[in-house]
């Protein structure tokens, strides 16, 4: 995938920077967006560096930040509370009973409202070191680099392409965690302990490997997702690395965590 330029022009700037004012407020209203600290980090990181591209239907053509008919529309859609598909791949069919190809969605841009939420559920201070598993536009990673510096940072994602474009779209604006390409289901044991372990892909059950590298009084946060959907989970590990904690009154609906790069569902 070519890197997209996403630079704004002036109007643009403040166009962004109004939106995200607006935003602010309607996070702190309806309870997403509880400290200042987090206000203020939403309102200073850009979004749209990491959205250069995305799906306004599965489907169909991606929207450009670089199509000059459609640009206003590419702003819009960052600067607002949506869900933004980044990436969607054809898999194939049935060859002998339903030839062709189908979109599947392999990676968006969480809603923001729920990111806000999310991190706040994740109650971290100063020094606390964090792992995110789903690395995907690399935006949650930036929100999280802002707040708490980039040697705090690991995300990881399954797919490598994703890592690559997140590397360079967090550099370019001054974040440099430690990004990788693996299976976040075997968490990432080189920058162990973790204060902190965000999923923001859905699971069926906590892998053990997070547990492990869970540092005493750590916090997993993610969404565990069975037949009628997810809801997030909110564990607190004690001196003995066990985990206990509370399901949260929401339902979300992240993408699974998948362990193979064939794009192919969980049965
Ligand atoms: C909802 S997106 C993540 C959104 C991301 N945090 C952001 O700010 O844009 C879910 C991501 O999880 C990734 N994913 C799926 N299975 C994974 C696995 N086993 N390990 C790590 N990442 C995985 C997908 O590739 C996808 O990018």
């Amino acid at each position: 995938m070519p890197p997209y330029p996403t630079d704004l022009d002036p109007d643009e700037q403040r166009l962004a920077q109004a939106r995200l004012g607006e935003l602010a407020e309607k996070f702190t209203e309806a309870g997403a967006l509880r400290t200042p600290a987090w206000r203020e980090v939403f309102q200073r990181t850009w979004r749209h560096p990491y959205i250069p591209i995305y799906y306004p239907d599965p489907g169909g053509r991606c929207l450009l930040s670089i199509d000059p008919q459609r640009r206003g529309e590419w702003l819009e859609a960052v600067y607002s509370d949506q869900t933004l598909l980044t990436k969607v791949v054809q898999v194939p069919l049935s060859p002998t009973l339903r030839p062709g190809t189908a979109p599947l969605l392999t990676s968006s841009s969480t809603l923001p409202s729920l990111v806000l939420l999310m991190l706040e559920e994740l109650d971290v201070t100063d020094g606390h070191r964090v792992l995110e598993i789903g690395t995907g536009s690399g935006y949650n990673a930036a929100l999280l680099c802002e707040r708490l510096g980039s040697e705090c940072v690991t995300s990881v994602d399954i797919d490598p392409e994703l890592v690559e474009l997140a590397t360079e779209r967090l550099a370019a604006n001054g974040y440099t965690p430690t990004l990788a390409a693996v299976d976040g289901a075997g968490g990432y044991p080189p920058g162990a302990p973790y204060d902190r372990i965000i999923a923001t892909c859905s699971v069926q059950a906590i892998p053990p490997a997070w547990l492990e590298q869970a540092a005493p009084d750590a916090v997993i946060l993610v969404d565990v997702r069975g037949k009628i959907g997810g809801t997030l989970v909110r564990l607190s590990i004690d001196g003995d690395g066990r985990a206990s904690g509370r399901f949260l009154p929401l339902g979300t609906g992240f993408m699974w965590l998948r362990h193979t790069m064939d794009f192919l569902p969980p049965p």
